[in-house]
């Protein structure tokens, strides 16, 4: 059994007061981390302030990191500097990221292996466009960018990994995929990454993302393949996010 995973994407939202209002609100409410895995990946600097105040079951992630152990990288944040502040998981090749700050293919596989080497758990985006989708190319693209992220990693690595599914149309849009269609392209990445690496694919956490809702969580986490869910704008608010991550009750 693969336990699932609510994780929420900030992006670039919250003052320090709203995310310490936010974090006081939610902290003790959270599920059994046994049972569900929740995550909130917040702007950097707000990273320290929320990992003192996370709480038993709640995790806090980064959003992006650099592949490199130190540098001259100004204004990049590397990935042993969020392991010390606390940090969990890091979102690597989020579609923002790649569209707007040139993340690649392979760089979301370097960050991948940075991210492991320092024991952060990555949570690895891929997703279509509406182009891609409309040409019927949506599983050929994604599982390109699948094999091009997990470029020379080992078995054993994988179980550590967890993937979403985010196709770039449903970010932001409030147009978010069926249930069954995200089931679908979920399902092939598992196939692909279980002819890529063998059965482990069977351990890795593969999340949908891209306009999730708490009316919507309960019938994508009915979905076989669908092990969790990445969520921006329903996760700004603490009574939504806690509807999120209370889908089971
Ligand atoms: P929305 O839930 O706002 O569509 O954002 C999805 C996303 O990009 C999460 O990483």
């Amino acid at each position: 059994m693969r336990t699932p995973i609510i994780a929420g994407n900030w992006k670039m939202h919250k003052t320090r007061d709203e995310a310490l209002e936010f974090i006081y609100a939610v902290a003790d409410k959270m599920p059994d981390k046994e049972k569900i895995e929740t995550v909130v990946c917040a702007p950097a600097p707000l990273l320290r302030s929320l990992v003192k105040r996370q709480g038993d079951h709640l995790r806090i992630g980064a959003q992006t990191m650099h592949e490199s152990d130190e540098g001259a990288f100004t204004g990049e944040v590397s990935a042993q500097l969020l392991k010390e502040l606390g940090v969990s998981y890091v979102i690597i090749g989020h579609s923002e990221r790649r569209a707007y700050y040139n993340e690649t293919d392979e760089s979301v596989n370097l960050k991948l292996k940075q991210a492991l080497k320092t024991g952060l758990k990555p949570i690895v985006c891929v997703g279509e466009s509406l182009d891609i989708r409309e040409s019927g190319k949506t599983q050929e693209f994604v599982t390109d960018q699948i094999t091009q992220a997990m470029q020379d990693l080992d078995a054993d690595a994988m179980e550590k990994i967890i993937i979403a599914y985010e196709p770039i149309w449903a970010i932001g849009t409030g147009k978010s995929a069926t249930s069954a269609d995200a089931n679908e392209t979920i399902g092939q990445i598992r196939a692909h990454l279980k002819a890529l690496k063998g059965d482990v694919a069977n351990k890795v956490r593969i999340l949908y993302g891209g306009s999730v809702k708490p009316a919507t969580i309960q019938g994508l986490m009915q979905e076989p393949e669908i092990d969790g869910a990445l969520v921006g704008g329903a996760s700004l608010e603490s009574s939504s996010f806690l509807e999120l991550v209370h889908y089971s009750d």
